[in-house]
């Protein structure tokens, strides 16, 4: 598509600022290589936005920004002085890929890459995710949820048939959070109050979910909603440790990340299908990436949908689509297509709104 002067929202006040901070200067090297003119938008761990020359030198460091101390609504300044036609919102995690950031764009009538507002919530949200899911018809892993109030009134009393009827290893982890922050494997019962405990540090709702002995399969998806959208061929999370954890992610350099992933035919198409089908679940657009649970019997169980997945040059996203036909500046360029078209299409929705109104002002007058 012509050239359009994108700005690249990026960094933000989650544990991923950093995460963020590498996946702009992918996303930004692909708008150019794209023909599109970049503006690099850094919100800083406050929450402010930053001007253009000190996005860049974020961007060229790959360093964070000490807070200033002003306040976000003082700097928002710098995202309306920076006249962008289209925002590409790469923050992982709460305050980003949450639809905070998707609401005031929305409020600002600027179209934006990727799920609108209550999608990109409902995909944030462990438990909100996984019943719209099952209403699907999309296997998860059998789970039980407690919430902050009934924790303090019952302890786990409300799930403890669950656990009874359960074996172990367990997995605690808050409903809304990210990069396995929060995430216990609980190995005995004893230890299972103590997880719960320290999950509710988190967030006011967490769930306690059958621990499953599985591979970790990622499929990556693309287009306008999940009539139209595209799935990538599958790449594999081989953890390094026990299981995929905050130091696995970010400290240490064990994972190994397999794309394409060995998996057979059937599977793939059968994962290909319920990623789609996920998306559709939550009304997401755009993109996202579906993670699986990959069962030695072949069962295999959705886990999790990211709407801002990593985006950094060894992330599964890009290199998925790269495999999949679709190289990283097409892969940017696309996903700037499918924003403008979206904002057209809602465009055209609060015209007939406004003309319903209009007409029915006629009416009565
Ligand atoms: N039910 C489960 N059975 C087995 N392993 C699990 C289970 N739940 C989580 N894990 C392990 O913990 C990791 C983190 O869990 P999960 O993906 O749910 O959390 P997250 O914090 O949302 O991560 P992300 O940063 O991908 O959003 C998984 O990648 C996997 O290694
Ligand atoms: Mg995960």
């Amino acid at each position: 598509m012509a050239g359009m002067r994108v700005g690249v929202v990026f960094g933000g006040r989650s544990v991923e600022h950093l995460v963020s901070v590498r996946s702009a200067r992918t996303v930004c090297d692909g708008l150019r290589a794209a023909g599109h003119e970049v503006v690099g938008l850094y919100v800083d761990e406050s929450g402010c936005f930053r001007d253009g020359p000190a996005s860049q030198g974020v961007i060229e460091a790959q360093r964070a920004l000490a807070p200033t101390g002003e306040p976000p609504t003082r700097a928002l300044r710098h995202l309306l002085e920076a006249a962008v036609d289209v925002v590409f919102p790469i923050v992982h995690g709460t305050y980003g890929e949450d639809g905070t950031l998707q609401g005031l764009l929305e409020m600002l009538d600027l179209p934006y890459v990727g799920c609108a507002t209550a999608a990109s919530a409902v995909a944030m949200d462990k438990l909100l995710s996984k019943r719209l899911f099952a209403q699907a018809g999309i296997p998860v892993v059998p789970y039980a949820a407690v919430t902050r109030g009934e924790h303090a009134r019952h302890g786990l009393g409300g799930v403890q048939a669950f656990v009874d009827a359960e074996a172990l290893p367990l997995f605690v982890k808050p409903a809304v959070g990210g990069s396995s922050v929060g995430c216990v494997k609980v190995k005995n019962k004893a230890a299972l109050a103590d997880a719960v405990a320290f999950a509710l540090r988190f967030d006011d709702v967490v769930l306690i979910e059958r621990g499953v002995v599985a591979r970790e399969v990622e499929i990556a998806v693309l287009g306008a909603d999940a009539a139209t959208m595209q799935a990538s061929v599958p790449g594999e999370i081989v953890p390094g440790g026990d299981f995929y954890d905050y130091a696995d992610k970010y400290l240490k350099d064990d994972a190994k990340l397999l794309a394409p992933a060995p998996v057979d035919a059937a599977t793939t198409t059968a994962l290909q299908q319920a990623a789609i089908a996920a998306m559709g679940a939550v009304g997401g657009a755009g993109l996202a990436r579906v993670d699986f649970f990959l069962l030695t019997d072949g069962r295999w169980f959705l886990n999790e949908i990211n709407t801002l997945p990593g985006f950094t040059s060894v992330s599964m996203y890009p290199r998925l689509w790269g495999l999949s036909g679709v190289p990283l500046p097409q892969l940017c360029d696309r996903l700037v297509q499918l924003a403008v078209e979206r904002k057209r299409h809602r465009a055209r929705i609060d015209d007939a709104l406004r003309a319903f109104v209009a007409g029915a002002a006629v009416g009565t007058a």
